[in-house]
């Protein structure tokens, strides 16, 4: 371990971690995809979303960990629910689900002060075609995003692999929220946006924490902000989606976080 670099940023102000600041992330990564390795006996039509935010934040309780989302700027829930046109930051509440909605749950826990953060989706009911398709494609183009990791690659790299592979399925990505730095903290330095120039952008360098959480539309990519403050949905109402991963740039590539220890991260996984 080299003491002389813990703590160092690069000139657009990531931080670089140590190696073994690794240990930290895969403990909270561990959790939060736990808790989502949970949720889909909890996804049914009829259900509440409000409902399934209380499991999560019992198992976060019972965890003896914390959320990282409640207190954040004023939300109050210890995740976001994204059902069908909702791109993200939809907030847990007494409506039910229907059969056929595709929903994205997004938690983000602090394990001894590491922040672990990851999203997936999920169905209640019946899948239609055409939201398995998005959902696969959503996958698929985090899973690019995330081949594109390695030292000397660029951020742009990372986006691009996500964007090429999304606008050949004629679907189309989320620009007005992007991945973010992590660690120690819940959001810093850079944004990582999930399009993008190969080539462009800061330099990776192992020891940078960061997530990759691509949201993709069926339609446009525009959205909008409702009157909460927080939910995000399509302009055009056409469906969305979003898989999130928290990763670390190793020497010779990345770590994953958040991975499913049940194996439980791909849509076509059947409980
Ligand atoms: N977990 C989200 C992300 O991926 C952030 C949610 S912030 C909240 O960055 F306040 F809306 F919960
Ligand atoms: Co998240
Ligand atoms: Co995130």
């Amino acid at each position: 371990m080299n003491s002389t670099n813990r703590g160092r940023q690069t000139k657009d102000g990531i931080r670089i971690y140590d190696p073994s600041d690794s240990a930290g992330m895969m403990a909270a990564g561990a959790l939060a995809s736990q808790i989502l390795d949970a949720m889909p006996e909890h996804v049914f039509p009829g259900q509440s979303t409000a409902s399934i935010d209380k499991v999560i934040l019992d198992m976060v309780d019972a965890a003896g960990a914390k959320s990282a989302t409640i207190g954040y700027k004023g939300y109050q829930h210890a995740s976001c629910i994204s059902v069908n046109h909702v791109v993200c930051h939809g907030i847990p509440g007494d409506k039910t689900l229907k059969d056929g909605d595709i929903l994205n749950i997004d938690v983000t826990v602090i394990v001894d002060g590491w922040f672990g953060d990851t999203s997936r989706m999920y169905v209640a009911g019946k899948l239609s075609r055409k939201a398995e398709r998005l959902i696969q494609v959503t996958h698929d183009s985090l899973l690019r995003g995330i081949e594109a990791v390695k030292p000397g690659n660029t951020f742009g790299d990372i986006g691009h692999a996500i964007q090429s592979f999304v606008e050949s399925h004629r679907m189309s990505v989320v620009r007005d929220f992007c991945g973010h730095g992590l660690g120690r903290v819940f959001h810093a330095p850079p944004n990582v946006v999930h399009y993008g120039r190969p080539g462009t952008g800061a330099v990776l360098e192992p020891g940078m924490f960061f997530t990759i959480e691509p949201m993709v539309n069926l339609g446009r990519p525009e959205t909008k902000t409702l009157a909460d403050d927080w939910t995000a949905v399509t302009r055009d109402k056409s469906l969305s989606a979003q898989f999130e991963h928290s990763i670390g740039v190793t020497e010779d590539g990345f770590e994953i976080f958040t991975l499913s220890a049940a194996d439980k991260f791909h849509p076509t996984y059947q409980p």
